[in-house]
């Protein structure tokens, strides 16, 4: 069943008429509501340009994107340093309060309702008084996310989100991630260059090289019996998921 996004043979091509390079070819793809697909490749493989293209930042050269559950504005989109949408000389919590204060006077008022989201999230209401600079790079990932909850999207689309975290943190991240998916019913497109990454959330894997759908399938299918031989390279690169899936293959 998809009954949020549905994606359609959408193709990209950049550049103007003589030089043109096409980045996306026919790529199609479906999301039900709480669902997670994770979309990997290498660097180049236009990854970010298809998660543009899902959240309406960026126009299909080719195919179709379907929002069914509400349209284009019930996208967000969190990137590697989402924070850098924030206003650095603000506290978060008023970069927050414009997701639900649109076209209002900003005023005090508008702050509760963020704060349901920065408790949400495993901030405190200190926290949100600060100013981004003055958060760690995982606070501000979650201020990221508690904005983004705080739109009310349908679909979430990480892109890199936790690339920038070191270890411990991206876990939390990720396991904050995945309650949002649970709670609030969010489906998310969650890109990474890391399978490793990805398949802590995903239920569904695409691979993408070359702008071309090379596999999609149940993370559990793609990673132990890939199809393509672009994906058993890209499993073989990361060292800590062959272990993983060696360790799970021997206790089966
Ligand atoms: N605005 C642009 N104009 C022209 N070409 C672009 C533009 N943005 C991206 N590209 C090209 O499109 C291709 C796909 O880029 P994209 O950023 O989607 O890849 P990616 O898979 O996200 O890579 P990475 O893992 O490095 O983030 C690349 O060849 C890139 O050079
Ligand atoms: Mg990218």
């Amino acid at each position: 069943m998809s009954d949020v996004l549905r994606v359609s043979k959408v193709s990209k091509d950049y550049g103007s008429r003589g030089r043109v390079h096409r980045v996306l070819s026919d790529v199609s793809l479906e999301l039900a509501r709480g669902e997670v697909l994770g979309v990997v490749g290498e660097s180049g493989s236009g990854k970010s340009t298809l998660g543009r293209i899902v959240a309406g930042f960026l126009p299909p050269s080719g195919g179709s994107v379907e929002h069914l559950a509400g349209g284009p504005r019930s996208v967000q989109m969190i990137v590697q340093e989402s924070a850098g949408a924030l206003n650095p000389r603000l506290p978060v919590w008023r970069s927050m309060a414009e997701v639900t204060a649109v076209n209002r006077r900003l005023t005090r008022r508008f702050r509760e309702p963020s704060m349901e989201y920065v408790r949400y999230v495993g901030l405190s209401d200190a926290d949100a008084d600060r100013r981004p600079t003055q958060l760690s790079g995982g606070q501000r990932q979650r201020v990221s996310i508690a904005r983004a909850l705080a739109a009310k999207p349908a679909v979430l689309v990480c892109d890199e989100a936790v690339s920038s975290l070191d270890v411990s943190v991206r876990a939390t991240v990720l396991n904050l991630l995945n309650r949002v998916r649970v709670d609030f019913g969010i489906a998310m497109i969650f890109i990474s260059h890391d399978i490793a990454v990805v398949s802590h959330l995903a239920d569904r894997v695409l691979v993408l090289s070359n702008g071309k759908v090379m596999e999609h399938g149940p993370t559990e299918q793609v990673l132990t019996r890939p199809e393509s031989d672009y994906t058993r390279a890209l499993i073989a690169a990361t060292p800590s998921l062959e272990r993983r899936l060696m360790h799970s293959a021997e206790g089966a």
